[in-house]
């Protein structure tokens, strides 16, 4: 009998055991499990994410159709069908899947922001996991704190290793009725209607302004606004260009997605190309000249590349990014150089040795563009702006954020003006938007264009302004 109740003791305290390893199974990492998504990863999703993150729905105009059939509406106005039809951003805003992300079929989910929900193989890029992984409280985490407590550790660990193992969906496709209207429109690099203005840049004499878009260099004449010539470019795409510290070339950056990234420099105001420099293995994003033989390239590949101009090969390629590169500026000393990029850092690089001095990881969503103030006789500041849709005010040698101004809309490009007491922004409802650096309080905003404003320069010499945008729209902005 005593020996009975031992045995059945020990067989208890071994199952105990057994189910205990049974439930540490998920969280301990064993590369051999593979993780079957339907099962293991999707309930969550539907769960705790699919109530934001689907399909537009078509569901709550239809029963809006009906009521407004029942009450027999007499003026036929908003009749639900058109609004449908033909989205107003305003309209459409209830019913379509938040941040342009929607998670409940799998082209939904590789079409959201350009593919960078899931990267399979890297959850630490992967937007999804980066924003489930993000610590309680902080903004941005998901699901959001209004909608229930962050997933659990072993939830997140599932997806992660998920996502490690290639982000295999098996049989699911999910949910098919509607995966096409995704609107993207919280993101740029996405032409909306046709190649936009991407990059615009004045002459030293002030007398002409370069806009690129994909057709190749479009010389105006300032400020007049009349189309001078057109000069052709070998890249496909174009992002950004730089006229040298003499003024008598032009460096153009741009390439053919995920194949190739290429600067091509052009005599000024000849428009010869001299030179094509072809290391990039992605777009590039941005050009800066450091001296008149040399120049720094940022790229979709990640890296940025320091060029040699006289012989035309690279001398420093400086790694550090986790995701493109979006812009890059020399502080005066011209041995640092700072960098923005689609991971949200501002990046500080010292020259003299190629090493990364330090990252500064404020924004919580990709940064777009970055510009030195000019005459600064104390430490240097930075102005970023980003998706978050602020405006970052940094002193990069110190690595501090001093302060920031958030916009009613995402900023996409950014400069000083008047010597370094005000800046401007460029945003995607079009409008430029002033903001003064020591209050950080928005003090202007004009309707520049239609669409968004991708691009902005500033005069060297007539304190105007010029807009870039969709359609290859090019305005003059002339600020009091
Ligand atoms: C209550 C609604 C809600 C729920 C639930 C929710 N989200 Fe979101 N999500 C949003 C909103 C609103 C945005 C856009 C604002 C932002 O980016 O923070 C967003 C944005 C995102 C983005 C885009 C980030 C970017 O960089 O543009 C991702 C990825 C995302 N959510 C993932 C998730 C995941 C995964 C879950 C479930 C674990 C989830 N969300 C649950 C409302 C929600």
């Amino acid at each position: 009998m005593k020996c009975e109740q031992h045995l059945n003791l020990a067989a208890s305290i071994f199952s105990f055991i057994f189910i205990l390893v049974l439930a540490a199974r998920p969280v301990s990492a064993e590369p051999q499990t593979k993780i079957d998504f339907e099962t293991q990863v999707l309930p969550t999703l539907q769960d705790r994410c699919f109530s934001c993150h689907s399909a537009p729905k078509a569901e709550p105009q239809s029963s809006r159709r009906q009521s407004a059939v029942g009450s027999q509406k007499p003026d036929g106005m908003d009749a639900p069908e058109t609004s449908f039809r033909k989205p107003k951003a305003e309209s459409r805003k209830p019913f379509k899947p938040k941040g342009g992300v929607q998670l409940d079929s799998m082209k939904g989910i590789e079409e959201s922001l350009y593919g960078e929900v899931i990267i399979a193989g890297e959850p630490e890029d992967s937007l999804l996991y980066q924003r489930i992984t993000l610590s309680e409280g902080e903004t941005g985490i998901m699901p959001p704190p209004e909608a229930g407590d962050p997933l659990t550790k072993q939830e997140t660990d599932l997806i992660r290793k998920w996502i490690e193992q290639g982000a295999d969906y098996g049989a699911w496709t999910g949910n098919q009725s509607e995966s096409k209207p995704l609107i993207t429109d919280t993101h740029p690099h996405q032409p909306t209607v046709m190649p936009p203005i991407t990059a615009l840049a004045f002459s030293h004499d002030g007398k002409s302004v370069v806009a690129c878009s994909q057709v190749g260099l479009d010389v105006y004449d300032w400020p007049t606004l009349n189309l001078q010539r057109t000069i052709a470019v070998q890249a496909r795409n174009i992002h950004d260009l730089a006229f040298s510290p003499d003024g008598n070339q032009l460096a153009v950056g741009g390439g053919n997605p995920a194949t190739t990234g290429t600067i091509e420099i052009f005599s000024w105001s000849q428009g010869e190309s001299l030179r094509i420099l072809s290391e990039h293995r992605d777009s590039v994003t941005a050009v800066v000249w450091r001296d008149a033989s040399s120049l720094a390239s940022a790229s979709l590949d990640r890296d940025i590349i320091l060029w040699d101009l006289r012989t035309g090969t690279p001398v420093q390629r400086l790694k550090g990014h986790s995701r493109g590169v979006s812009s890059l500026c020399f502080l005066d000393d011209k041995q640092t150089l700072v960098s923005t990029g689609v991971d949200q850092n501002v990046r500080v690089w010292d020259l003299t040795t190629g090493e990364l001095i330090r990252s500064l990881n404020n924004h919580t969503l990709p940064a777009h563009d970055l510009a030195l103030r000019p005459n600064d006789t104390g430490l240097p500041m930075i102005a970023s702006v980003s998706d978050d849709r602020t405006v970052r005010l940094w002193q990069p040698t110190i690595g501090r954020m001093v302060k920031f101004a958030r916009l009613k809309e995402a900023p996409l490009n950014v400069a000083w003006l008047n010597g370094g007491t005000r800046i401007i922004a460029a945003c995607t409802d079009g409008a430029v938007r002033l903001v003064d650096p020591d209050s950080v309080e928005v003090t202007g905003e004009i309707h520049a264009l239609k669409g968004w404003a991708y691009s902005l320069a500033v005069h060297p010499t007539d304190g105007s302004v010029v807009v870039g945008g969709p359609d290859a729209q090019v305005r003059r902005i002339v600020l009091k």
